[in-house]
């Protein structure tokens, strides 16, 4: 049997050590993102470092901020209350030693632009793009990452939820590349001597079907 202990072994962390972690390991994980598979090789990802501990600070305050303006749409204290629950989800790259911003754009699909200059029905073209190819690329890239983290011993957490804040961090960090958006963050680091243990799977009977 292969030995796949490094899926296995993965889970999310959200506590770091104050370690610093080498350049040349963030660019193999890096190099690692970028083997993944993308929609006719368009490679549509670009990856943004943080280590800078004050502007990753920062932006973990810009999405708890960013959390409570969204929080005060809530009609009552108690659903506030709910909306606010999750925040730390949201903030827990804060004290990771790099954080990296997962930039994606468009898949550019050439037979959605044909059959568009031909006047197909909109229900056939929302079709074509829902798969979102685009987005899939990003997390086949993310999960590249993830895994060989996995197996060169550091934590990681893959996380989408601070993005509802992505024009403030995008302010923050001064950065922006046309075409391009936040699709997702990852906090990378060595992780804490004792964090939660990795969650239950479902039985793999309830999500898989066999057709003969
Ligand atoms: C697309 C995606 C978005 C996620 N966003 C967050 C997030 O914003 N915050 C967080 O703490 N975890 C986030 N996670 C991590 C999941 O909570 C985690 O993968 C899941 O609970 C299973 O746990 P495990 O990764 O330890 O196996 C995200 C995972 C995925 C795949």
């Amino acid at each position: 049997m292969a030995n796949l202990d490094f899926i296995y072994q993965r889970k999310s962390i959200r506590k770091f050590k104050d370690t610093p972690i080498p350049k040349q390991d963030i660019l193999e994980l890096l190099k690692a993102a970028t083997y993944a598979p993308s929609p006719k090789h368009q490679q549509n990802w670009h990856f943004v470092i943080l280590q800078n501990k004050k502007l990753i600070h920062e932006m973990a305050d810009l999405v708890t901020k960013s959390h409570q303006t969204i929080g005060n749409l809530a009609k009552n204290e108690r659903d506030y209350t709910r909306h606010m629950s999750v925040i730390n989800y949201y903030t827990c790259f804060k004290d990771a030693p790099v954080v990296i911003l997962v930039y994606g754009c468009e898949y550019k699909m050439i037979e959605y632009k044909i059959l568009k200059e031909n006047d197909a029905p909109q229900e056939i073209l929302d079709v074509l793009v829902s798969p979102q190819s685009g987005a899939q690329a990003i997390g086949a890239a993310v999960e590249n990452f993830l895994l060989a983290a996995s197996e060169m011993g550091y934590g990681t957490c893959y996380m989408t939820g601070p993005t509802h804040a992505k024009k403030d961090i995008e302010a923050l960090i001064g950065f922006e590349k046309e075409g391009y958006e936040l699709m997702s963050m990852i906090s990378l680091g060595v992780p804490e001597e004792k964090t939660p243990p990795q969650p239950a799977r479902k039985p793999l009977e309830d999500v898989i079907t066999f057709i003969d």
